[in-house]
């Protein structure tokens, strides 16, 4: 295929406190990793799909890419993750095949990203031939303080965005970028790694069921809308 999509399930959800690894927490009953993967299968290009998932839980995650993929699961790999996000990445993008012109890199926590958005990236990863992050504006005020809490100023929230997954890119650029990445240098996302190398990044609109899970309010408004008791 000439479309890659690295699903990065392997973190361990401390802050959601249900001891599992948040990719394999229930969501209305199934995984967050399948409900992530059924919609990363809606989107209509044939994909090489790899998951990046603990040591710990390898076994599952082939188990429901095998329920999600069906006959298309010669089109999955899982391998797997470290111990930062980064090294999640790494991993994933060392299983990706060369046939492929983009990648895209998606969080498993963001398990609701309808599949509009994947080709929405894609799409214009091939027309610009940049990084492409899906992005939605800020609607809250962002204020700059100390860690003690005193407020420094406002920021100005026009020039703000709150950035999602998934994130696509060249593929043979974004691997130089990866190998060029200074070490030492924190890197929040992937988008920042590509800007890093000198290449542009440009933003296309996000979603709001894009969300990342990652609290367990977080979690029950996942749950209202798999549910359709939703927004
Ligand atoms: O921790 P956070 O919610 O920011 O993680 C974002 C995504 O990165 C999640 O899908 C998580 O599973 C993944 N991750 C990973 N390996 C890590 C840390 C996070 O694959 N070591």
């Amino acid at each position: 295929p000439r479309l890659a999509i690295i699903v990065v399930a392997a973190g361990s959800g401390t802050r959601l406190g249900l001891g599992v690894p948040k990719a394999f927490v229930p969501l209305a009953g199934r995984p967050l990793l399948e409900h992530a993967l059924e919609r990363v299968f809606d989107q209509p290009e044939p994909a090489q799909v790899v998951v990046v998932a603990p040591a710990s839980h390898r076994a599952e995650a082939v188990a429901i890419g095998r329920r999600v993929a069906g006959i298309a699961a010669d089109a999955l790999t899982v391998v797997v993750g470290g111990d930062s996000r980064a090294a999640s990445v790494s991993a994933g993008l060392a299983a990706v095949a060369d046939t492929a012109d983009v990648v895209l890199i998606h969080d498993a926590a963001r398990a609701l990203t309808p599949a509009e958005v994947f080709t929405r990236v894609v799409q214009r990863v091939r027309a610009d031939r940049a990084g492409v992050i899906p992005a939605l504006a800020v609607v809250d005020t962002i204020a700059r303080r100390t860690p003690e809490g005193a407020v420094l100023g406002q920021v100005d929230r026009s020039e703000l965005a709150a950035v999602q997954t998934p994130q696509g890119f060249p593929l043979a650029a974004y691997r130089a970028a990866v190998a060029a990445i200074v070490p030492g240098v924190e890197h929040t996302d992937d988008a920042s790694v590509f800007a890093a190398a000198g290449h542009p990044v440009v933003t296309v609109e996000g979603d709001d069921r894009a969300f990342k899970v990652t609290t367990p309010w977080d979690l029950r408004r996942a749950e209202q809308l798999v549910r359709g008791a939703g927004p």
